[in-house]
C-alpha cells in the first residue's frame, strides 16, 4: 500500500480522535520493520507529537525552522536508528500575524514542498500528523501529503467529521488509504466498523481498541508500542504497520494468546 505513497498524512477534523497517538506509534512500528521513518509534526498551533518521543522542550522545532528561517536538520531529533522526529513548538504563539487563510496555506505549502522534496529522498516513509480541523495547517498537510489516513472514533460526531475529511481529502485529490478506528471498545452502543466503513466509502484499516497502556505510555513519555509492547493496542499498531507494508503479521504466541481469551 504504501510503495507508491511514500508522505502519508495522520489525519481528522476532530481533536483527540487519536491521530498524534497512531501518527507517533506507526512511525515506531515502520522503524522495528526495518523501514527509514521520518515523522513530522505539522500541527504547529497545538503541537504535541514530541512528548510521545520524550521531547518535552526541543530547542529547535518546525515552528523556528519556518518563522525564523533555522535549518532543518537543527530540528531532526532521533528516536532509534531507524526514525527520526520533528517535533514543533508547545509555547503558543501571542504575536497575532494577520494573514488570509490563502496566503497562509500557500506560505506552508511551499514550504513542505521544498522541506519535503530534500527529505523524501533520505527515507522509506515520511508521516505527517495534523491539526484538526479544516485551517491552513491541516490543508497544507494534506496537500504535502501522497495519501491520507483518517482516524474516528466508533461515535456518530466523529464518523461525520471522518465523512467530511474524506471528502475533503478527495476534493484535494489526495489517495484515501483507510480509517483507522481508534479506541474501539466493543459496546453495543458503538457504531460497527462495517457501518462506518460504508458510509465513508472508504476501508477500515485497523481497529485499535481502547487502551489505557495509551495514556500511561504518554504519561512515560513514550510510544506504546515501545512502553509495553504486548499490549492490545501496541499489536494493532504492529498489525496495522504490517499491513499498510503489504504483508501479513505473525502474530507471537503470547499475542495468540491474548487474543483468544482477550485480556
Ligand atoms: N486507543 C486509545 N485508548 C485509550 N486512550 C487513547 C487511545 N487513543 C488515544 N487515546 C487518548 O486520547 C488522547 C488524545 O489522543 P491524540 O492522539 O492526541 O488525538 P489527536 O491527535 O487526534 O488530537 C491521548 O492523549 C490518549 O490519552
Ligand atoms: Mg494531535
Amino acid at each position: 500500500m504504501l510503495k507508491k505513497n511514500k508522505v502519508i498524512a495522520i489525519t481528522s477534523p476532530k481533536g483527540g480522535s487519536g491521530k498524534t497517538t497512531t501518527a507517533a506509534n506507526l512511525a515506531v512500528v515502520f522503524s522495528l520493520y526495518g523501514k527509514k521513518t521520518l515523522v513530522l509534526d505539522t500541527n504547529i498551533g497545538t503541537a504535541s507529537l514530541g512528548l510521545h518521543f520524550g521531547l518535552t522542550n526541543p530547542p529547535v522545532t518546525l515552528k523556528e525552522v519556518i518563522d525564523k528561517n533555522f535549518p532543518i536538520t537543527n530540528a531532526i531529533y532521533t528516536y532509534n536508528s531507524k526514525l527520526h522526529v520533528i517535533p514543533s513548538a508547545l509555547s503558543i504563539e501571542l504575536r497575532y500575524k494577520p494573514a488570509t487563510l490563502q496566503e497562509r496555506i500557500r506560505r506552508l505549502t511551499d514550504y513542505y514542498d521544498i522541506l519535503l522534496t530534500r527529505l523524501v529522498q533520505k527515507y522509506d516513509i515520511v508521516i505527517l500528523d495534523t491539526a484538526p480541523g479544516f485551517n491552513a495547517e491541516s490543508i497544507a498537510a494534506i496537500l504535502a501529503s501522497d495519501a491520507i489516513i483518517m482516524v474516528a472514533n466508533p461515535d456518530l460526531p466523529s464518523a461525520i467529521a471522518a465523512t467530511k475529511g474524506v471528502e475533503y481529502a478527495k476534493l484535494l485529490k489526495r489517495n484515501v488509504l483507510g480509517i483507522v478506528l481508534n479506541r474501539v471498545k466493543h459496546k453495543s452502543y458503538e457504531l460497527k466498523s462495517e457501518d462506518i466503513g460504508r458510509s465513508l466509502g472508504s476501508r477500515i484499516l485497523s481497529e485499535i481498541p481502547e487502551d489505557e497502556n495509551i495514556a500511561r505510555a504518554i504519561a512515560h513519555k513514550m510510544p506504546i508500542v515501545d512502553f509495553k509492547n504486548m499490549s492490545k493496542a501496541s499489536i494493532a499498531y504492529k498489525k496495522l504497520g504490517a499491513k499498510l507494508l503489504n504483508f501479513s503479521y505473525k502474530p507471537t504466541i503470547f499475542e495468540m494468546i491474548r487474543g483468544i481469551i482477550s485480556i
